[in-house]
């Protein structure tokens, strides 16, 4: 057990109990103990400064891919786990995208006993809706809700088949968990590369149209109206599907919706510079979508950011454009690319760590995840949201280097981690002072 830790003197944001303000958070015994800004009710503790920082809930990614098992070459737990903390993670949610993907209890028993071993944070892992992840067949959701599945989801593909989809939504309501749905219509798809635009008409690629998206948003909505299971749509990448999504909220239907960092901050265009570096699933869009998605976070039509951190390998993308892998890493550039936006007075910093920290906890209805509540695990990040830095991808605690950021000089750096109070990831700059008082 660590010990008794005060950090001191920073900006405390917890938006799951409105609080903005400057002060100190107690740690005790792993759980927060005390959040104030006098003396704190003990004397004997080490101290952590945080003057000039900010200081709030550790972050919730419900959305990544730690390719453990099958595909080490790309990350294992260890190390994807590693590079989230760096990132200010303490919760990741991991698709089942593995080989052999998550669609039976011991796949899911596998994931907890490696991450108890391995991981200096929390796994929780994502269960397939179909079995195999081929879209056909219901996955026996049951074994997998007892074995301790957090949510459901083919990621990496669409629940092809609408009666499983329906199927899956009718036991999400049962049992209480967001089944997420990777909107893509395949046969809109295929052999596409980058979005339907301009940029692909230039380089000749196949292009990706917004349909694709939009066509499977539709229809998850129409399901979870029908049914009163609650969807959440992955990595929402065009207007079109933030007005369905604005419309449905609108109409009471139960669903939730993400926005990965790279669609709100970069458009198709970054395929000109960054080539396979850039290229995603969904693909990168335009300026008018990645507007649409910011005005859509800050009102509150898209729930939260996840990062869909997707490692690959240097020869998944240094190769012909068409058969690179889709994905960007993303753990460990994700606030320093979203800060600019707060810098820039384009989304607030309530809102974003709101959509990192309370948002994801309570679609996953764990109601002492991502606060700082006293009694709550004492899950911390800290971070310096002026500070700059240059991306340096050959450093990535993960395996996967393929970002398009490398190089880039970005402002907003995680200085310190705590996960259950214990120091996950620290800056250099950082440093616990033992003391007794
Ligand atoms: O770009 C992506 N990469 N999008 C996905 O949906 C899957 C992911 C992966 O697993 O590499």
């Amino acid at each position: 057990m660590p010990n008794t830790l005060l950090i001191r003197g920073g900006r405390i944001i917890d938006p799951g109990q409105e609080i903005d303000k400057t002060g100190s958070l107690l740690i005790k015994e792993g759980k927060i103990a005390w959040l104030g800004d006098g003396a704190p009710p003990e004397n004997d503790y080490d101290t952590l400064d945080a003057g000039g920082l900010i200081v709030c809930p550790g972050f919730i990614d419900l959305h990544c891919h730690l390719r453990q098992p099958g595909d080490e070459e790309k990350e294992t737990i260890a190390t994807g786990t590693l590079a989230a903390a760096r990132g200010g993670f303490t919760t990741v949610c991991c698709m089942p995208n593995t080989n052999p993907p998550l669609d039976n209890e011991s796949m899911i028993n596998y994931i907890k006993a490696i991450a108890a071993n391995e991981s200096p944070i929390r796994v929780l892992p994502i269960g397939c809706v179909t079995v195999g992840r081929k879209g056909e067949e219901l996955v026996d959701m049951g074994e997998l809700e007892m074995a301790g599945a957090i949510a459901y989801s083919d990621d990496g593909s669409p629940v092809v088949s609408p009666e499983a989809m329906r199927q899956a939504l009718e036991y999400s309501r049962d049992f209480n968990r967001p089944i997420i749905d990777h909107c893509e219509n395949l046969f809109l798809t295929q052999g596409g590369q980058i979005n339907e635009g301009v940029v692909s008409l230039e380089l000749g690629l196949r292009g990706i149209p917004a349909s694709a998206e939009e066509l499977f948003v539709q229809r998850d909505l129409d399901l979870a109206r029908e049914t009163g299971g609650h969807v959440h749509i992955a990595h929402v990448s065009t207007e079109g599907s933030v007005e369905l999504i604005r419309a449905a909220k609108e109409e009471g239907i139960p669903v939730t919706a993400e926005v990965t960092p790279h669609h709100l901050t970069l458009t198709d265009e970054a395929v000109l510079k960054h080539k396979t570096y850039a290229k995603v699933n969904p693909p990168l869009r335009t300026k008018r979508d990645t507007l649409a998605l910011l005005r859509a976070l800050n009102d509150g039509v898209i729930d939260i950011v996840a990062t869909d951190h997707a490692p690959h390998t240097a020869a998944d993308k240094n190769c012909e454009f068409t058969q690179a892998a889709f994905g960007i890493s993303g753990f460990e550039t994700a606030l320093g690319s979203l800060a600019g936006l707060i810098l820039n007075s384009e989304l607030s910093l309530n809102t974003l760590i709101a959509a990192l920290t309370v948002g994801p906890a309570r679609i996953l209805g764990y109601e002492k995840l991502g606060t700082l509540e006293v009694g709550a695990p004492a899950d911390v990040t800290i971070f310096d949201l002026h500070k700059e830095w240059v991306v340096d991808a050959s450093q990535f605690a993960s395996k996967g280097k393929n970002t398009p950021l490398d190089g880039q000089t970005l402002k907003g750096k995680v200085m310190a981690t705590l996960f259950q109070g214990n120091p996950v990831y620290m800056d250099e700059a950082m440093k616990i002072e033992s003391k007794k008082e």
